[in-house]
């Protein structure tokens, strides 16, 4: 961790979630969403019990890992994130994403994702306290605040998660920590300037990127403008 800037300040990051994709051609698609400015890529990864949802396995990641140069992060929504972590890490996810919920000792597991060698966060969902992540933001690059219940694309944005973004930025900027703050769920060119607002700098979008009426292309650059005139 290097010394921080204020996180209102940290360069805007758009990652697209690969919920919407077309999962018949994902290699293309992770393609199209480099070319269209994406900054890393969002792996949704649904287990069926932590979330009522069922997803990407590693394997498929790592079929994909070729086909795009951007950072691959992993969002780990799953009962057992110790398991599981050290296999979405080597099939190329360099920051890998744990639910404060689904472990018993997060300390432990996000340092055994250190010791992997890859970049550790956290996330939460929306009833749960941001201070539950208080302790451990010494070993995290980043903080994901979910903006919606976890499961599942285009849902509506929640703004009550708007003061945890608050809260956890004026923690990191306190310690002079170097962590990005991501917001993820029902991000969108009419949320997005709020949640920057509020302090985030990293955005996941699902629906607002592949429903874009003038494409891809189009919906990132509308994020990014959008969040930076916020900023
Ligand atoms: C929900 C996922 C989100 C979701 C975002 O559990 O973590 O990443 O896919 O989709 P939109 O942007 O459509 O809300
Ligand atoms: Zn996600």
């Amino acid at each position: 961790m290097g010394i921080a800037s204020d996180t209102s300040k940290r360069p805007i990051e758009i990652c697209p979630s690969i919920l919407p994709a077309d999962f018949s051609k994902l290699g293309d698609e992770l393609q199209m969403l480099e070319k269209a400015g994406a900054d890393r890529i969002h792996w949704d990864v649904m287990d069926g019990n932590f979330v009522p949802n069922l997803t990407i396995g590693p394997d498929v990641v790592s079929s994909c890992r070729e086909s795009v140069e951007i950072p691959f992060e992993a969002h780990l929504m799953v009962e057992d994130p110790d398991l599981l972590a050290p296999l979405y890490i080597r099939a190329g996810c360099e920051l890998i994403m744990l639910h404060v919920e689904s472990t018993k000792h997060l300390d432990r597991s996000l340092n055994e994702i250190l010791e992997l060698g890859g970049k550790a966060g956290v996330t939460l969902n929306p009833a749960t306290p941001i201070e539950n992540i208080k302790h451990v933001l010494h070993l995290v690059d980043q903080v994901l605040i979910m903006s919606v219940n976890p499961g599942f694309g285009g849902q509506k944005y929640l703004a009550s998660q708007e003061a945890k973004i608050r809260k956890v930025g004026a923690w990191i900027s306190e310690q002079s920590l170097d962590i990005d703050i991501e917001i993820d769920g029902g991000i969108s060119a009419s949320t997005i300037a709020q949640a920057t607002d509020a302090g985030a700098n990293v955005f996941v979008a699902g629906s607002a990127v592949f429903s874009h009426p003038e494409g891809v292309e189009s919906a990132i650059s509308e994020l990014r403008e959008t969040a930076a005139s916020a900023q």
